[in-house]
């Protein structure tokens, strides 16, 4: 076996022969004449002029082999199915979606938003758009129909995939109302829109422009739709993710990268193996959904278990039942999920054989040392807490355990994984860090390694301005995270160091839940923070000033208005992006030139010096803020 720090050593001082020998995992239509164009920077392309196609690497590579095979299960315990797909079953339907696609006007390069439930024709359609070259945008199911439009409005897609509903701790959400609002309120509409209609609620029908799956799939049942091959750098999808404006950005990722990033993440960091099965517990809607639901288990060869509903329902020992009813190797999961989970220790969790499973990968936001050793000693498997975002497309902080077998310590997620040039820098001056222990922000040298954003779809210009800073002549990606390494070269994540927050592994934009706020009549300021909480990680808190401040000066009064409020938020956004407590104040506190002091309001609601209060124009606010926070 190679040692890590070798191996690591050369992703970064010889990457063209080290991707070079990592781009074998995949096929290659045409072989590629370059590894790496970075002239200019910090636009990177990787394996230049080689041709590929992410759906031929998932599925059609396999027929050969292992057509009978695994590689799609479906479980959902909202509605008590579960199906499992072969790789012979998941081509034929994927070429049936993919002739669906086309039959609706649908060409390569044309945008695809996909707005589902977690059901296999979500993975379908997502399949069946790279294998035409077209470029999906999947957007979370959770989301409601503010947020769709938004994200409708900058994609302008050609066709939008949809269904008649998800279902949610046994309530059905129906999602055709949702959309059907959200289309009303952008300027340019698809000209088609598809429907899966599962039985759950009736979709209303809007002649000319909706079609229905079930109808479109008998009339191309068996159908063969060949691959489109594409040039290593076409984008593969997009993906909107939240930043510190209102207006989320569309991520763009590579196909012939992303293939090659996912197929050594799968081979050195998850040690998967054709033949076993990968359950990644996140949603399609999220990078991990992409990645590691869709895409990383099928090009390995692996089956992949895509659940629909909660770990508690029936019981808390859902999903280990599941590890043993279909021998999962990988599981990946969320240190919020975990924590769920230990607040049922007591209800004998862990009653199932979780021998196949060799290790626990979590993921999305830090996973405390406390749970992390809890799972642990539960399971008495490896957990590998791993760091990444929507941007990088696989993980950035790991241990490489199918490169080197390393300890993890708990608290931390780890090393650089190959290929990013991870340091820290001082958030004030922007020097190098190279003491251990001392907290700078976690920046990565360009160019970022293949599978990584490749721009902001559309606006070349925002994602240099957002991510970027020339630093000694030297582009630098910011992650935006506070991190500390320690003697050993072991990072620790401390959070955001913008104005992102994470809950429950959501990462949500606290502008986009204030500007839903604004939206009430009686708001005239608001501002949105993240604060800690021993569940979700972190639940957002509303601060709010009233126009009409009589009418929230009673109990009853301030009730109501909040009722209306997180009602308005849960229409726009969507019950994840819902604050756990909305609080109204006479005056929030801002600096003279008048910016809002979040990260001041935030360090009161967790009990901490608020800092640098001489530059706020009226410290008695903080008083103020201090005594919402206690009273309720
Ligand atoms: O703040 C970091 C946190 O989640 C952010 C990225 O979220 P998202 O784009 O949704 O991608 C999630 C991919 C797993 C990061 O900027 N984060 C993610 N993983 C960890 C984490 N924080 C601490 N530890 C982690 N393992």
């Amino acid at each position: 076996m190679t040692n890590y720090t070798e191996f690591y050593r050369r992703s970064i001082e010889e990457p063209d022969a080290f991707w070079a020998e990592q781009a074998s995992l995949i096929d290659w239509k045409e072989p590629f004449e370059k590894v790496l164009d970075y002239d200019s920077p910090p636009f990177a392309r990787w394996f230049v002029g080689g041709v590929t196609n992410l759906c031929h690497n998932a599925i059609d590579r396999h027929i050969a082999n292992r057509a009978d095979q695994t590689a799609l299960i479906w479980v959902s315990t909202e509605t008590g199915q579960e199906e499992t797909y072969s790789f012979s079953d998941l081509h034929a339907e994927v070429q049936t979606m993919a002739a669906i696609i086309l039959s609706l006007g649908v060409k390569k390069g044309d945008r695809v938003l996909i707005y589902m439930p977690m059901i296999p024709q979500s993975v379908f359609a997502m399949l069946a758009c790279s294998r035409i070259g077209a470029v999906h945008s999947v957007v979370f199911g959770g989301f409601a129909s503010s947020s769709l439009a938004s994200r409708i409005e900058d994609a302008k897609p050609k066709l939008i995939i949809s269904a008649d509903a998800g279902c949610r701790a046994g309530k059905v959400i129906p999602y055709k109302p949702l959309l059907d609002e959200a289309l009303e309120h952008v300027s340019t509409r698809p000209a088609k829109v598809l429907i899966v209609d599962r039985g759950l609620a009736a979709p209303s029908m809007c002649e000319d422009r909706d079609e229905s799956y079930t109808s479109l799939r008998r009339e191309f049942l068996g159908a063969t739709v060949p691959c489109e091959w594409l040039e290593s750098s076409s984008p593969s999808y997009t993906l909107y993710t939240s930043g510190t404006t209102g207006t989320p950005k569309a991520v763009q990722r590579e196909t012939g990268g992303y293939a090659v990033a996912l197929a050594a993440s799968m081979k050195h960091i998850f040690c998967g193996s054709p033949g076993e099965t990968f359950f990644a517990t996140s949603d399609i809607g999220w990078v991990v959904g992409h990645s590691y639901i869709v895409y990383g288990p099928l090009m390995a060869g692996m089956g992949t278990l895509l659940y629909e509903g909660l770990p508690t329902r029936p019981d808390p020992g859902i999903w280990w039942r599941l590890v043993e009813k279909y021998k999962v190797t990988a599981m990946f999961s969320s240190p919020t999920a975990i924590r769920v989970m230990k607040q049922h220790e007591n209800e004998s969790l862990f009653e199932a054989d979780l021998s196949s499973l060799r290790s626990l990968y979590l993921a999305g936001e830090p996973l405390d040392a406390p749970t992390g050793k809890w799972i642990h000693d539960a399971l008495r498997k490896p957990i590998i807490d791993n760091y990444w975002q929507t941007e990088s497309g696989w993980p950035i902080l790991a241990v490489a355990n199918g490169v080197e077998r390393m300890n993890s310590k708990f608290g931390s997620p780890g090393l650089p994984m190959y290929g990013f040039a991870v340091r820290l820098i001082d958030n004030e001056t922007g020097e190098q860090i190279t003491v251990p222990n001392r907290k700078g922000i976690l920046i990565i040298d360009g160019p970022l390694p293949p599978g990584c954003i490749q721009t902001i779809a559309d606006d070349d210009e925002r994602f240099v301005r957002t991510y970027w800073s020339e630093i000694h002549g030297r582009y630098v990606y910011s992650t935006f995270d506070w991190g500390v390494r320690d003697e050993d070269g072991y990072y620790f994540i401390l959070g955001r160091a913008d104005d992102v927050i994470n809950v429950a592994g959501h990462r949500l934009g606290t502008r986009e839940i204030e500007e839903s706020i604004s939206g009430h009549p009686n708001v005239a300021e608001v501002a949105v923070v993240g604060v800690s909480d021993s569940l979700k990680g972190q639940v957002a808190v509303a601060f709010i000033t009233a126009k009409d401040r009589s009418a929230v000066a009673t109990g009853d009064g301030a009730s109501a208005q909040k009722r209306e409020i997180l009602k308005l938020v849960e229409r726009d956004l969507g019950g994840i992006a819902r604050p756990a407590r909305v609080l109204f104040v006479p005056a929030l506190p801002k600096t003279r030139s008048g910016k809002l002091l979040r990260r001041t309001i935030q360090a009161i609601c967790e009990g901490r010096e608020p800092g640098n209060v001489a530059t706020i124009e009226d410290p008695t606010v903080l008083e103020a803020i201090a005594e919402a926070v206690t009273a309720t």
